[in-house]
């Protein structure tokens, strides 16, 4: 089993990432490959970055930290589900990914993205371009998500489509099988 954290990624109230995060985590749980752990930066609620040193000395000072540092070490790949603010990514994201640096390494990730005509991929390609330098690596598959409030019923659930849950089963295996290439370089 693969450990995988979904992050979700909005934390304004009436969030669109909550439904679909929490339809991503049931298809996580379902595909049967991995152990899901979903992580809601609204209830993480992560001041801004508020450590004095550079994360990648973990001489953390605060236990918001500590505790969103056990988190993401424990992970051994992720899911980012997504909005798209003024075509790039959201502020609460950022900041989550900034507050670490050695926790992330050698960690394949994928997305969930949604918005308007563009289904958030401004915002997917801006934060490929953040984790890069944390050593971590995109897969190719994607579940993007365009006019995102189609999917979304009166219960406030989201209805996918065919495209959508294919989209999320193929993303969910490529990210099992680019965890296991990536073991060694997390051990060593
Ligand atoms: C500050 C802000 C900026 C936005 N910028 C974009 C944008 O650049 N592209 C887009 O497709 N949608 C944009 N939207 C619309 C969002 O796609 C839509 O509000 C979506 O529900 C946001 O995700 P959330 O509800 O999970 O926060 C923006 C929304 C907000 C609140």
């Amino acid at each position: 089993m693969t450990r995988l954290m979904i992050v979700i990624a909005s934390t304004r109230p009436g969030r669109v990432g909550l439904p679909v995060g929490l339809w991503f985590d049931e298809r996580a749980r379902a595909h049967g490959g991995f152990d899901v752990d979903l992580a809601d930066l609204a209830e993480i609620n992560l001041p801004f970055m508020d450590e004095p040193n550079h994360p990648r000395l973990q001489q953390y000072t605060k236990e918001h930290t500590m505790q969103w540092s056990a988190r993401v070490a424990q992970a051994e790949a992720f899911v980012f589900v997504t909005p798209e603010y003024n075509y790039g990514l959201c502020a609460p994201l950022k900041n989550a990914i900034d507050f670490l640096h050695n926790e992330w390494f050698y960690k394949p990730f994928g997305f969930v993205s949604y918005g308007g005509v563009s289904a958030g991929t401004r915002a997917v390609q801006m934060t490929k371009q953040v984790l890069s330098p944390l050593r971590m690596f995109p897969t190719f598959e994607a579940v993007s998500i365009p006019f995102v409030t189609q999917f979304i019923d009166d219960e406030g659930q989201v209805q996918a489509n065919e495209v959508m849950d294919q989209a999320a089963d193929a993303m969910l295996d490529e990210l099992a099988r680019v965890s296991d290439a990536l073991a060694p370089l997390r051990s060593a």
